[in-house]
């Protein structure tokens, strides 16, 4: 079973009372859930963290470095200045997918710069909860590729 982290940055624990008309209805246990159940159908062993704080959620990839095969990642705001973020991610070198539930081309100008998209192995946008299990489904098909050709 392949271990993927999946990791929610700031203020993604208010999903389902935030500002619906651009993060949708669905709390992120019911992501973290469909996630779960995913992971049971494709035979991924997955694990979710959120956190409000930036160190955390390096912490939390620091700590994965040896054990996760691919990182799926929302960094909420993050993604728009954390360096430190980005470095973490590029440290441990494990392929990740950044999703985020709203177009983040088509809002506030800020929102369209990402400084962790150039590195991230696939980029899922505007796709709302879908684009989590996307991610999942791509991530796992690509290790089990990379893994039959290596
Ligand atoms: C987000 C978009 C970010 O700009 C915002 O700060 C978030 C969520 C998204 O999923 O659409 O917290 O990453």
């Amino acid at each position: 079973l392949e271990r993927i982290l999946v990791l929610n940055g700031p203020n993604l624990n208010l999903l389902g009372e935030r500002d619906p008309l651009h993060y949708g209805t669905d709390t992120l246990d019911k992501i973290d859930n469909g996630l779960f159940r995913l992971g049971l159908q494709l035979g991924a062993d997955i694990v979710c963290y959120q956190s409000n704080h930036e160190g955390s959620l390096i912490d939390k990839i620091h700590e994965e470095r040896r054990l996760a095969k691919g990182i799926i990642i929302n960094p909420g705001a993050l993604t728009h200045y954390s360096y430190a973020l980005r470095d973490a991610l590029e440290a441990v070198a494990i392929p990740f997918v950044e999703v985020h539930l709203s177009d983040i081309n088509a809002r506030e100008k800020w929102r369209s710069l990402s400084v962790t998209s150039d590195i991230a192995w696939k980029v899922i946008i505007g796709k709302g909860p879908d684009g989590y299990f996307e991610a999942l489904k791509e991530l796992i098909t690509y290790l089990r590729d990379e893994a039959g050709t290596s």
